[in-house]
């Protein structure tokens, strides 16, 4: 495990965007697996600030987000397709259709979740996932619980994280009750993993998921086991 102590979170995010960089300059053609969420903005915003300066290409990147709400639309400005394009895929020269987040509006979601598993699959896996941490230790959006859940699936959203995004919407009642996500499985295959974690209100769940006993009730323990993991923080 590498932890990066970063200064303030423009550090976070340079380093974030440098670990980014480095993997898209040694394998152009890779397979990024991305995160929402408000911690990587500045991650983002550094790589359009590079790929504007000439020193990025996304030419051949290809992205798989982890999750997406039940419910929304590409064009809902609270949809993780929407703040994907927003933050960085309408900002690079990254081709649309190498994009992927899952399908919100899908007719059946079950379908949904296989076709993102297959997907995955046939993209030869992930080459470097990004994630963000919730304060209960989800990843992606697979929140605390009894097991760990290995595939692409849809969940319940716990009560904290609807009251966490609630910051995003109008009401909490705007707030989805259900996502599509990435899982454990898919997450873990990555061959390398970026965690970023940002703020006061992230130390304690950090030091649990680290350094605490590996259990699906910290959904992010799981990382401990991953062979190339690097988390890059800041508590400040
Ligand atoms: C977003 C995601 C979530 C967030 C987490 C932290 O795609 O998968 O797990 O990473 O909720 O969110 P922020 O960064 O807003 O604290």
């Amino acid at each position: 495990m590498n932890l990066l102590k970063a200064s303030d979170y423009k550090d976070l995010s340079r380093k974030a965007a440098n670990v980014i960089s480095a993997q898209v300059i040694l394998k152009p053609d890779c397979v990024l697996g991305l995160a929402t969420g408000s911690t990587p903005i500045g991650t983002y915003k550094q790589l359009v600030e590079w790929y504007e300066k000439g020193d990025i290409d996304f030419s051949e990147v290809k992205t798989v987000n982890l999750d997406e709400y039940c419910g929304l639309s590409p064009d809902n400005d609270q949809s993780y397709r929407y703040f994907m394009n927003q933050n960085l895929f309408s900002q690079v020269n990254i081709k649309l259709e190498n994009t992927n987040v899952p399908n919100g509006l899908a007719a059946d979601y079950e379908e949904e979740c296989s076709r993102y598993d297959k997907l995955i699959a046939e993209l030869g896996g992930i080459d470097l996932q990004l994630l963000g941490i919730g304060r209960n230790g989800h990843i992606g959006f697979n929140e605390p619980d009894v097991s760990f859940e290995k595939t692409t699936h849809i969940v319940n959203l716990d009560e904290s994280t609807i009251e966490a995004n609630a910051r995003f919407f109008q009401t909490i009642d705007e707030v989805p009750k259900k996502a599509l996500t990435m899982g454990i499985k898919s997450i873990m295959q990555a061959k390398k993993v970026l965690l970023i974690a940002n703020g006061p209100d992230k130390k304690e769940i950090i030091e649990k998921a680290l350094h605490g006993p590996v259990t699906p009730d910290v959904p992010a323990s799981i990382l401990q086991f991953h062979p190339d993991l690097t988390v890059v923080y800041c508590f400040d």
